[in-house]
């Protein structure tokens, strides 16, 4: 049952898209999750096993990548459904459906789109071999994700249906490895092997010594899945389409809008458009098809994992080479730096105070996030690019105990003259909204406006009008700022704690 506040909210909406405005992370699947009760259908639209999201099964956290936040609604017979936009590695999704079947949890109506493209092995290899052998790396997922994509653009890619017709496979298969392999034997052989072991190439036998990948070996197990996921695949483009107006969708974004290969911090970015139009695209919809779009907005600071500009960072390029340092865990940084505290005066220290206090460690790769103010100039950038209604405020939370809270309300360029067209952007100009380019992002210099901390825990309350002053005041800030309503705002990680407009 919805309550009276959501569901007035949802007047006239068929079609609801729930994206991220910003890196991210920011608990898409908290929402998901939530207006999954009133969806007929949740579909994702992009990227691949690069995203996770919690699920709690039987009290037990699991991390989810391939398939959508809505499954645990399959028993009520809600379609979930995997559309052509994602990149899909079978292996992943299989070990998903086996959690979900231990957990005695049913998945009898998730489909996955017999367009959505395969993720093969040598897409994983030459993901992981660049992140080794370039200078500047982006700091992807190793999840082969951008290869993916690259085949697809470049017209080699194979997609879930070829799993069900062996020799259109295997000739698509030769195909695609011809260049992977003319790529990869520029590269130390000794690096392509010891990659080959990971645990996601099925620890070492798609190896050959002779040809380096085993087209046999792919082979035989690509065929499993294709079996494994046969009642899985259908068209699903034709389901929404004949759906939208009809039935109530829930589109699910994944990633975030500055991630987008197209509107993000390019080339920091992954490489799909997970802005709302590649995710109706991605389920083969038109963005018209779309009735609102809320975008989540982690308030008020914000992250980011992987490499990348990232201007209101605690403790700047300290705090990227940290988070980007092998190994660094949520055990061995508490083991490391103790209890530290939201407001430390050191930034650097304030930053991993904030993503102690937040739990902001990556759940696809255990990565720290990297942490810092929440960023205006990025939000009014994201917001007028991606066609948000409406915000919903999350990990409120977090920041309970923080004295000051600072807000990025525009930048200063500290970068050499650069041209955008016929306007010199030089140094000391001032920006209002970002231009989200990394040449341009990376010269970007925050300058904040300071606002008292609530300095009280907000987790149990359901009301906005009982929200302390400070709070409020900020809520209405950034509503005023980015001149769109604040609809939710969610203050912990339960589905109860979320305040309705
Ligand atoms: P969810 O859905 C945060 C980032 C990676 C890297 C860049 C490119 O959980 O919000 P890729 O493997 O996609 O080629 O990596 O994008 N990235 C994410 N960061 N959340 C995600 O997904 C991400 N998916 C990719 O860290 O910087
Ligand atoms: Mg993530």
């Amino acid at each position: 049952m919805l309550h009276e506040p959501v569901r007035n909210l949802l007047t006239n909406v068929r079609t609801l898209a729930i994206v991220c405005t910003q890196w991210g992370d920011t608990g898409k699947g908290k929402f998901v999750d939530f207006f999954a009760d009133w969806a007929d259908i949740i579909a994702r639209g992009t990227g691949g096993a690069n995203a996770g999201h919690t699920i709690v099964l039987n009290g037990v956290e699991h991390i989810f990548h391939l398939v959508p936040s809505g499954i645990l609604y399959d028993g009520d017979g809600k379609l979930n459904i995997i559309g052509n936009g994602t990149v899909i590695d079978p292996h992943v999704i299989l070990q998903e459906l086996s959690l979900l079947r231990a957990a005695g949890l049913p998945y009898n109506h998730l489909l996955i789109s017999l367009n959505a493209k395969l993720i093969l092995p040598q897409h994983i290899v030459l993901d992981r071999v660049r992140e080794r052998v370039w200078d500047k790396s982006i700091g992807t997922t190793g999840r082969g994700i951008g290869p993916a994509y690259e085949d697809y653009y470049g017209r080699t890619a194979l997609v879930m249906n070829d799993l069900l017709n062996v020799d259109v496979f295997v000739a698509k298969l030769r195909r695609n490895l011809r260049d992977k392999v003319a790529f990869l034997a520029a590269v130390d052989p000794a690096i392509v092997h010891e990659i080959m072991q990971h645990e996601h190439l099925a620890n070492g036998r798609y190896w050959s010594a002779s040809t380096m990948f085993s087209e046999e070996a792919i082979v035989a197990a690509y065929r499993n899945y294709g079996q494994a996921l046969y009642d899985h695949l259908a068209d699903t483009d034709i389901i929404l389409q004949r759906s939208v107006g009809k039935r109530n969708i829930l589109l699910e974004g994944a990633q975030g809008h500055l991630l987008s290969v197209h509107y993000g911090s390019y080339p920091f970015v992954t490489s799909s458009d997970c802005s709302v139009r590649g995710l109706a695209q991605g389920v083969g919809l038109s963005e018209r098809a779309v009735d609102r779009v809320w975008g989540i907005v982690k308030a008020f600071f914000m992250t980011r994992v992987g490499n990348g500009p990232f201007p209101t960072e605690f403790g700047n390029e300290e705090s990227a080479t940290w988070c980007a340092t092998k190994g660094v865990t949520r055990t061995s940084e508490r083991e490391h730096f103790g209890e530290v505290s939201v407001n430390d005066p050191n930034p650097f220290f304030q930053g991993v105070g904030v993503r102690m206090a937040a739990g902001e460690y990556g759940a696809t790769t255990g990565r720290p996030r990297r942490t810092g103010w929440l960023d205006l100039p990025l939000l009014r950038y994201a917001v007028r690019t991606g066609c948000t209604d409406g915000l919903i405020l999350t990990k409120l939370d977090s920041l309970d105990a923080c004295t000051t809270i600072k807000l990025c309300t525009r930048y200063r360029y500290d970068g050499p003259d650069c041209w955008r067209g016929n306007y010199l952007l030089t140094n000391g100009s001032t920006l209002d909204v970002a231009i989200p380019e990394a040449s341009i992002l990376q010269h970007c210099t925050p300058l904040y406006q300071e606002f008292p901390g609530w300095c009280t825990p907000i987790g149990d309350i359901r009301k906005r009008s009982s929200l302390p002053c400070a709070l409020t005041k900020l809520v209405r800030y950034v509503e005023q700022d980015i001149g769109k309503p604040a609809v939710i705002l969610s203050v912990g990680r339960d589905r109860e704690q979320t305040i309705v407009r």
